[in-house]
């Protein structure tokens, strides 16, 4: 079995703990910047390569500023993620609006940035000429979804016919077809077909089916397609048994598939696209809480002081989250816990029956790979409060880049009315 290593020694942690109370998120600025330039590498073949990466994944723009440095872009979702990306300086065509029942003043928005816009159905469009004024942007992009199942090596790894994003293949044509035919000069490409694959040929089955369709619709309708985004979707390795995937490997896999399709098609200059959240930053962030309290019934429970409000994935999707006990990372793991949050709600365990080494009221746990699709899921039930978000810069200095919520921030958006008002000056 593998290991996983907190990338803070406890001594460390416990110092920036005695600082920020706990529950925190930390991010690692070393691990991020690491990840950005091995990603850039594996499709450093290809001169239009741009990572935009998923700001819906860690919504936080001292984080997605470091990124911006290491030359990734952003996709976007919403208004307020466009605002964010904006407020770090990503414009223009470093921008993409990748989103699904799209409001129009979201387009607008995009439009007035230089986004790109990626448009996931076919009735988008007339939504696009209404929210422009009757007008298409230069360049637009087409989310597309072959439907049936999405099969790698190891099997089906994905059901993009049960997925409600993209649209089918004849309807991209026709899409095509008809922006051509009201002018737009440049297309892409996009599909999101399976999400935290484990395997290496993900990325290469997907390209290829891209590219094939890129040299079809080039062929077959004029076309000039600039670019094909295979969006999200590489996985990592929650479990300490689980095998990371090779991005060296994935690279090359999709150069294959490219040499093989789109070069032939003379269409060697076509740029290819991601759009990494978890695989960027999930491994380069943990939620870091403490046990508050221990309880022996059927189960052994510890009680922590961070709840499914501060990370909801096991809650939700019963996802693996490895927890270290700081300070006994080659201790045996001859106890069984579960790690449960305040909230009233039975699904709030962060690990459940779950082998760990000794852990006592005190102890720090390090919960991993927290980075991504982790502060930014949070919500309010029970009125619990998200945390704060720390991040551990390369010269070793910790910055608090959020703030932890208070009473305030979750009475701030009740009406004024003089009864209630108070509340929203809580702060504690
Ligand atoms: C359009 C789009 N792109 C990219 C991503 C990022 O996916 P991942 O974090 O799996 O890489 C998502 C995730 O929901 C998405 O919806």
């Amino acid at each position: 079995m593998g290991m996983k290593r907190p990338f803070v020694t406890r001594e460390r942690l416990e110092a920036i703990a005695a600082e920020h109370p706990t529950p925190f998120y930390l991010y690692d600025e070393a691990e991020i910047r690491r990840r950005a330039a091995e990603l850039n590498a594996a499709f450093s073949w290809n001169p239009g390569f741009r990572e935009y990466f998923a700001v819906k994944a860690t919504p936080n723009p001292w984080i997605v500023s470091v990124l911006a440095e290491c030359g990734c872009g952003c996709d976007c979702a919403t208004g307020p993620e466009l605002m964010l990306a904006e407020a770090v300086g990503v414009t223009g065509r470093r921008v993409m609006l990748s989103s699904s029942d799209t409001p129009e003043e979201d387009l607008r928005a995009a439009d007035e940035l230089g986004a790109i816009i990626n448009l996931d159905a076919p009735d988008m469009v007339d939504t696009l000429l209404r929210a422009l004024g009757g007008r298409v942007p230069e360049v637009v992009c087409c989310r597309v979804n072959p439907g049936g199942s999405f099969v790698a090596e190891s099997g089906i790894i994905g059901r993009p016919e049960d997925s409600k994003f993209g649209m089918t293949v004849p309807q991209l044509l026709e899409t095509l077809a008809r922006l051509r035919d009201l002018g737009v000069r440049e297309f892409g490409i996009h599909a999101f077909l399976a999400s935290n694959t484990q395997v290496n040929d993900y990325y290469p089955r997907l390209a290829r089916l891209l590219f094939e369709l890129a040299a079809q619709a080039s062929r077959e309708l004029g076309v000039h397609v600039g670019f094909v985004d295979l969006s999200g979707g590489i996985g990592v390795d929650y479990r300490p048994e689980d095998t990371p995937c090779d991005l060296a490997a994935i690279g090359e896999g999709v150069r294959r598939a490219y040499e093989e399709t789109l070069v032939p098609a003379g269409m060697g200059d076509v740029a290819v696209f991601a759009e990494l959240g978890r695989w960027m930053l999930a491994p380069a962030g943990a939620l870091v809480t403490r046990v508050i309290h221990e309880k022996r019934t059927y189960r052994h429970y510890l009680g922590v002081d961070a709840c499914a409000a501060n990370l909801m994935r096991p809650a939700i999707y019963d996802a693996y989250h490895h927890v270290t006990v700081m300070g006994s990372e080659d201790a045996p793991r001859d106890h069984r816990y579960n790690v449960v949050g305040r909230l009233c709600e039975n699904s709030d365990q962060f690990a459940r029956d779950r082998p760990m080494p000794e852990c006592h009221v005190g102890d720090l746990l390090f919960v991993h790979d927290a980075g991504a699709h982790g502060h930014s899921m949070g919500y309010n039930y029970n009125g619990a409060l998200r945390s704060a978000e720390l991040l551990l810069r390369r010269d070793g200095t910790v910055q608090q880049i959020r703030r932890a919520e208070t009473p305030a921030d979750y009475f701030a958006t009740l009406d004024d009315d003089p009864r209630f008002s108070s509340l929203a000056r809580r702060k504690r």
